[in-house]
């Protein structure tokens, strides 16, 4: 594997040529039914941790083919969908068709660039974390920070190193692939207090961190007013 984990454009451009790859990328299987019920879930954590309210301007970090968009978007006043990859904001733009208060945004895959500072009240990523490295991961959490009002929330999760499930996976890569042929996009495990210290190094607010069926950890937290 000779594409580097930090070029995230190439890397997930790669993976995302068809329809097919791309769903399979982001989700592990191609099936709507499951694609909307799965995201029915992410949508019931995002209303427990940071609230939901119909005039929210919501942001996802890395909505791939908009599979929480889909379904948040009924709920809140705009849904903004930023990916570093083409071609995932191709798929999303096509199966969001009809939906009016959506906005999608390619950007660099290293900051929030083209959204303006203090406009967006909740900033959310999920199942991304895990593909980027701790440094980016951060600047995201300092990106979130930029781009929300003040009062805005943020929420953040990945895979719990220190969870069974999630230690299966960081035990299964380690034995699966050799140091040199690690492919780029590989899942690389958090832990609460990594999420729980980049929030409050941020200077988040009311940070909490909890974790979920023995595999997620994940934090939200508040921008100060
Ligand atoms: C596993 S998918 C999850 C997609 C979506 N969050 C979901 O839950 O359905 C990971 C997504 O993150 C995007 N991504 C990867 N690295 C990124 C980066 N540095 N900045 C923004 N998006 C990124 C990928 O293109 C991909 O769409």
């Amino acid at each position: 594997m000779s594409q580097l984990r930090g070029d995230y454009k190439a890397v997930w451009n790669a993976l995302s040529g068809t329809k097919k790859d791309a769903y399979l990328v982001v989700s592990g299987y191609t099936d709507e039914d499951k694609f909307h019920a799965d995201a029915e879930d992410t949508a019931d954590i995002l209303r427990d941790t940071v609230g939901l309210r119909r005039d929210d301007v919501v942001l996802e970090i890395g909505c791939g083919v908009g599979r929480v968009g889909r379904v948040l978007s009924p709920f809140v006043k705009q849904w903004i969908g930023c990916d570093v990859s083409a071609n995932m904001i191709r798929l999303a733009g096509r199966r969001l068709l009809g939906l009016e208060n959506i906005r999608l945004q390619e950007v660099s895959g290293y900051d929030l660039q083209p959204i303006a500072d203090a406009s967006v009240d909740v900033v959310y990523t999920t199942v991304v974390f895990m593909h980027l490295e701790e440094w980016d991961r951060y600047n995201y959490v300092l990106e979130a920070k930029r781009v929300l009002k003040p009062g805005g929330r943020f929420y953040c999760d990945n895979v719990d190193i220190a969870s069974g499930a999630g230690w299966a996976v960081f035990e299964e890569s380690r034995r699966t692939f050799q140091p040199k042929e690690r492919p780029a996009q590989i899942s690389k495990c958090s832990s609460q207090p990594e999420l729980e210290t980049f929030l409050k190094r941020a200077g988040f607010a009311d940070v909490k961190v909890a974790g979920r069926l023995d595999f997620w950890a994940y934090a939200w937290g508040v921008k100060p007013a």
